[in-house]
């Protein structure tokens, strides 16, 4: 499904002018060195709109950057789990194209092992990154948001409403910011500010490549779940949806869309009933998920260790 069937496919004329309006508009993205940030920026940019970009990652970031083009990419090298830093890389982007109208709290990690094995300051990170880490992004930009009428968009996942063993703080996270996301929007909308959640299953990103490679048992756990939670969907199809959803200004995002259908139904998936067909294979697979995670010898993608153990020096986590 394209942007413009998405936004409106009875009439591909009105969805046009409503990405028209992106031209010019100025989007904040974090985790944008790779991933569903940097593809979701360099679709923006494509659309007219400028982008600033903060990322952990310097070198990728530097790419997206290039890829775009100076003229209508910033990118500020940001960990948000730092407020001072987001503050510093939202006035860059003030100064740089006169304010912020969109920001896309995106920037994200994983964690691997159950509530027995995974690393404890691993833990700690994914709920830094993932909970303060959207609250410093929004806290950054809000003022400037507010000025502009403007539009937040949170990236939570399906894991907020759909539990994983093995995934502890990656579910509690995602959970958090879709209410966190919830409460702002009571907040704000006063001023003019819309926000929405977005609610994307398994996506082909480095995120999700990444697992699959470090533990065979998380790639088969997601091949034996029951279809269409089994399916990983391309990231130009999670692009497309961002993009629909920033134009409309959504107060969701599903990706793909029957992810919506499961979130109207969250409360039967998290009943008895709907623990059963996980329970069928959780004592063999969390095993051996926590096996290859001590073999491993880490408890997140090797991506993530270096800013892991900035923070742990720092004593953040
Ligand atoms: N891929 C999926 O299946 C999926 C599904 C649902 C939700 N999500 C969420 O979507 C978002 C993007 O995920 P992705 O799959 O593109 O991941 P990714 O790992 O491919 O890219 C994430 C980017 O965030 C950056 N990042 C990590 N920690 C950071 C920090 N502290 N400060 C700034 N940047 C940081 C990384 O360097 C990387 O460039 C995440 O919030 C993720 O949880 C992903």
């Amino acid at each position: 499904m394209s942007i413009v069937s998405r936004l409106n496919p009875l009439n591909p004329r009105r969805a046009a002018a409503s990405l028209d309006r992106l031209s010019g508009q100025v989007v904040l993205v974090t985790g944008a060195g790779r991933g569903i940030g940097a593809e979701t920026a360099k679709a923006l940019a494509r659309l007219g709109a400028e982008v600033v970009l903060t990322d952990v990652d310097e070198p990728a970031l530097r790419e997206t950057v290039a890829a775009i083009g100076e003229a209508s990419a910033l990118g500020v090298v940001a960990d948000v789990c730092d407020l001072s830093s987001m503050e510093d890389a939202v006035a860059q982007g003030v100064a740089r194209f006169g304010g912020i109208d969109v920001a896309v709290a995106n920037a994200g990690i994983a964690s691997y092992g159950s509530v027995l094995a995974v690393d404890p300051a691993t833990f700690r990170r994914v709920m830094d990154v993932n909970v303060n880490g959207v609250f410093h992004t929004v806290r950054a930009a809000l003022p400037s948001i507010i000025e502009r009428k403007g539009y937040v968009l949170v990236v939570s996942s399906l894991a907020a409403f759909a539990a994983a063993p093995g995934m502890s703080p990656y579910n509690a996270s995602k959970a958090g910011v879709e209410h966190f996301a919830n409460c702002l929007r009571l907040e704000v909308a006063h001023h003019g500010v819309a926000v929405g959640s977005a609610h994307m299953s398994w996506i082909d990103t480095p995120l999700v490549q990444d697992a699959k490679k470090d533990l065979s048992a998380f790639a088969d756990m997601i091949a034996t779940l029951p279809p269409p939670l089994n399916r990983t969907t391309d990231v130009q199809t999670c692009v497309d949806a961002f993009v629909a959803g920033i134009a409309q200004r959504s107060r969701h995002v599903y990706v793909p869309g029957w992810v919506g259908a499961i979130a109207k139904s969250r409360t039967l998936l998290n009943s008895a009933f709907g623990d059963r067909p996980t329970l069928q294979q959780a004592a063999t697979s969390v095993k051996r998920m926590d096996e290859e995670v001590r073999h491993l010898g880490r408890s997140t993608s090797e991506r993530n260790l270096d800013s892991l153990h900035e923070a742990e020096q720092a004593g953040r986590v």
